[in-house]
């Protein structure tokens, strides 16, 4: 009888139906920006999360489309673009993604108009900003011809497309260096508990007791960009928090190393940044410090 019940309860919860990746770390802080990101999501059909590298874009569009699924009866759906080199191979990218089995005789956006009619569905469309021109036009050309698509998008820039929403994705909240109580479990500023959590994760829990002042120090220099924060924390396998810190002076040196599983942009600081130096024009590379614009070969 109970598991009678039972079974007439959970045929009672929509099926969650999609494709998002389950966390493989730690999730920290973001609560503003989650519930921030859910209301705007109630008054626009792209919103697209902007920020620059290693800020958290993806991982934040991750948890907020984990948590609004249910409300999509056709699922939550991930196409990540960063390793689709050319516009011509978006639509192919975004059908594979929603559609592994596709008719590969379709045009893919006329494949992709019709697995989307009468959908209720949320497409979150990661790492755009190579790709700016393609999304735009793909996105308008979905949320016109399917009126049940929602779309969340991470991107350095913004698409431009009529009607987008956006939200500037900020660093984690970082430790003052002159408040003792930052270092405290209680006082835990975000970029804290990532680097507490990082470094737990590769030492074992006992580097925690280790976290002191000069922790705190590090979250702050490097002013709470999780990318940053998770990288410095990978160097812990062979430097103490104090040496670590006296070496960010030449971060782009120090902060190498991140994890296999990441994408290559995400290996070292040095490669996050050089990915959004290669997409700007000449002109805006200008703008880029001198130390940036030295040709990769004389780069340290
Ligand atoms: N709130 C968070 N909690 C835990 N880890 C985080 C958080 N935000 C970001 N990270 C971690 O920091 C790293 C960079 O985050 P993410 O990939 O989301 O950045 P991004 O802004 O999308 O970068 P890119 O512009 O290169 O795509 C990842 O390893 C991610 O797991
Ligand atoms: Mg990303």
């Amino acid at each position: 009888m109970y598991s009678e019940w039972i079974g007439r309860r959970v045929a009672r919860i929509p099926k969650e139906s999609g494709n998002l990746p389950g966390d493989t770390t730690s999730f920290v802080g973001r609560k503003h920006d989650v519930a921030r990101s859910r209301q705007l999501q109630g008054r626009t059909r792209l919103l697209t999360l902007t920020g620059p590298g290693g800020m958290g874009k993806s991982r934040l569009a991750l948890r907020v489309a984990a948590q609004v699924r249910r409300s999509f009866p056709d699922g939550a759906w991930l196409a990540d673009l960063a390793a689709v080199e050319k516009e011509e191979l978006l639509e192919h990218a975004v059908l594979a993604a929603l559609e592994p089995g596709h008719d590969m005789g379709q045009h893919p956006l006329a494949a992709l108009t019709d697995f989307l009619q009468g959908k209720r569905l949320l497409l979150v469309l990661d790492n755009c900003e190579h790709l700016l021109h393609g999304c735009a036009l793909l996105v308008h050309a979905l949320l016109a011809s399917a009126p049940g698509l929602q779309v969340l998008a991470t991107s350095r820039q913004s698409l431009g497309v009529a009607g987008e929403h956006l939200l500037t994705v900020s660093p984690l909240s970082a430790p003052h260096p002159d408040d003792p109580g930052q270092v405290t479990a209680a006082g835990q500023s975000e970029a804290l508990r990532l680097f507490a959590d990082r470094a737990a994760a590769t030492l074992g829990e006992h580097a925690l007791s280790e976290l002191g002042r000069a922790a705190a120090l590090i979250c702050h220099r490097l002013d709470g960009i999780p990318l940053a924060v998770e990288l410095a924390a990978a160097r812990m396998r062979v430097l103490t928090c104090e040496q670590i810190l006296d070496r960010l002076d030449d971060r782009f040196a120090l902060l190498t190393g991140g994890s296999k599983a990441a994408p290559a942009r995400q290996q070292t600081m040095r490669a996050a940044v050089d990915w959004s130096y290669d997409l700007c024009g000449p002109q805006e590379q200008l703008l880029w410090g001198p130390f940036v614009r030295l040709p990769r070969q004389f780069r340290p």
